[in-house]
Parts: C-alpha cells; sequence; structure tokens
C-alpha cells in the first residue's frame, strides 16, 4: 500500500496516457497504469517512472470486459492506495467505416468502451470519493464528441453520448466534491499506439516529418500533460467542466 494519493490511468499507451502518468507522478502520486495489450509497452513506462525516482505499477486489463473495471478500482483501493485522480484515457477511434460497414457489434463496442466503461468508473468509484470528501475524473475525448461526420458513426454516437455522461455526472456530483472535467483534443496526437497503428508506420512517420519533430502542429502528450495536472488541482470555486485542446495550427472544427 503506497502511502502516496493514486493516480489511476485507465488507457495507458505512449501518446496522452502514458506521459500524463509521468506527470502525475513526477508530482507525487502513485500512479497506477492500465492498459489492454502491450506489456512490453507497460513495462517501458513503469521502468521509465520508476527510473526517475517516481511510483508506479502497471496493470494489464481490458478495461470493456464485464466487471474488469469493478474488480481494479476495488483491488487499488485495497492494495495501492486511495484513488484521487482518475484519468479516462479510453477512445474508440475505429477509422471511417461507412453504415454498411458499420456492424451491430462494432457500434456496441465503441460505446462499451466509452459510454458505458465511464459509467462503470462513476458508479463504482464516485461513492467511495464521495465518503472522502472528493475526487477527480478527468476525461480524454475528441473532435468526434462535438460534430459528427461520415464514416464516425460508431466512434461519434459513443463519445458524444460519453460528452453528455460527463456533464451529468458533473451536474450530480460537484456538489459532492468530486470533479468531471471532459477534455477533448480536436487534433491529431503525436501518439504511436493509437494513431500510429490506426493510420500504419509509414503514414505515420509522414505525418510526424510533415508536422512534428519541432513543427508543433500535432499535439506534443507531454505538453497536454500539463493541462491535466493543473484541472485537478483547480480550486473549487473555479472548476473547469470542459476545455479544448489544439496545436496553434490548427482552426477549431466549426470552421472547417
Ligand atoms: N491519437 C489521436 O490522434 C487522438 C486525437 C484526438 C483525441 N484522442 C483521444 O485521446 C485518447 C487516447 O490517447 P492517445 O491517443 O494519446 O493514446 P495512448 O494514451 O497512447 O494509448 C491509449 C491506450 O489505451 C489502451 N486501451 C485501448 N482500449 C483499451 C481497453 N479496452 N482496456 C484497457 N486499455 C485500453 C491501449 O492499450 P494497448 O496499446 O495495450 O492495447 C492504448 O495504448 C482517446 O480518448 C482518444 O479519443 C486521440
Amino acid at each position: 500500500m503506497s502511502k502516496k494519493p493514486v493516480c489511476l490511468i485507465i488507457g495507458a499507451g505512449a501518446g496522452i496516457g502514458g506521459n500524463v502518468g509521468k506527470k502525475f507522478a513526477k508530482e507525487g502520486y502513485h500512479t497506477v497504469l492500465v492498459r489492454r495489450s502491450d506489456e512490453a509497452g507497460l513495462n517501458k513506462l513503469v521502468a521509465d517512472i520508476s527510473a526517475a525516482g517516481d511510483s508506479a505499477v502497471g496493470r494489464l486489463l481490458n478495461a470493456a470486459q464485464e466487471d474488469a473495471i469493478e474488480n481494479l478500482i476495488v483491488d487499488i483501493e485495497q492494495n495501492e492506495g486511495p484513488i484521487e485522480v482518475v484519468v479516462f484515457n479510453l477512445g474508440a477511434q475505429f477509422g471511417d467505416r461507412t453504415l454498411e460497414e458499420t456492424t451491430y457489434k462494432l457500434f456496441e463496442l465503441g460505446w462499451r468502451m466509452t459510454s458505458f466503461a465511464l459509467f462503470r468508473v462513476a458508479k463504482t468509484l464516485a461513492p467511495i470519493m464521495e465518503a472522502r470528501g472528493g475526487g477527480k475524473i478527468l476525461v480524454t475525448s475528441a473532435t468526434s464528441a462535438m460534430r459528427g461526420n461520415a464514416g464516425q458513426h460508431a466512434h461519434a454516437a459513443a463519445i458524444g453520448g460519453r460528452r453528455l455522461l460527463c456533464q451529468t455526472l458533473n451536474a450530480e456530483l460537484s456538489v459532492k466534491g468530486i470533479h468531471i472535467c471532459h477534455i477533448y483534443i480536436d487534433a491529431m496526437i503525436e501518439a504511436p499506439d493509437t494513431l500510429g497503428r490506426l493510420v500504419g508506420e509509414e503514414i505515420y512517420e509522414k505525418l510526424l516529418a510533415e508536422k512534428a519533430n519541432g513543427k508543433d502542429e500535432m499535439v506534443i502528450p507531454e505538453k497536454v500533460a500539463d493541462t491535466y495536472y493543473h484541472i485537478a488541482h483547480q480550486h473549487r470555486s473555479a472548476w473547469t467542466s470542459e476545455v479544448d485542446i489544439r496545436p496553434f495550427s490548427e482552426q477549431p472544427w466549426w470552421n472547417n
């Protein structure tokens, strides 16, 4: 059991999840990093944080599976320490699929990974946080939460609904000391485990060459991590419930 407050990251790849985990660990949290399939990537993240003298453990699990989230939260509370902050970082970007290509199963999976999984986190953890006097739930989101688009049926429906779930949770839980923030990232991120896999190595490398490496035209996860930390430590008289993030060179979606 760690004496430090726990920051739980659900969806800890090399992009937003891992970098927000590093930031909270650097600031004195015991970080519990959860990802689904890449054990080597998870071990490397934990090793990097430990090598910096900070505190982290990794858990490999599929958050969309029945009872996975509920069991995880109970186990962390019993064995790691009190969860003060959750960063819910799961998306459901399957790539563009026409209506014909979007199966019932895929549509349901999008909802399971995003809206329903967040609901399960809140249902399990909110009573525990409330009994302790408060907590923070930070939810990473994307442009599709604000605007539907061709090929985005499963993704947009899932995360658009989740945005309103965040508002609903906030309306009920903020007076109980629990702060929920919907953080939507309106641009591509330097994220090899998500965007990199989605577009393939060749296109991802091309994107980095065109927009990254000093050009700052893709979101740099390490920089976003500061925003997450700030939001988790706002005074309750000035809580942010929604924030949008994009690089200097991007136009907001409503201009396109
Ligand atoms: N990447 C972008 O360009 C972009 C743009 C806008 C918004 N976003 C949002 O950013 C968030 C993701 O951040 P990121 O792209 O920087 O990715 P990341 O933090 O590098 O990685 C996210 C990790 O989530 C894990 N994951 C996926 N499904 C899971 C499940 N069912 N159970 C447990 N873990 C699971 C994956 O683990 P494994 O790799 O081990 O399977 C993946 O590595 C999402 O909310 C997404 O909507 C991303």
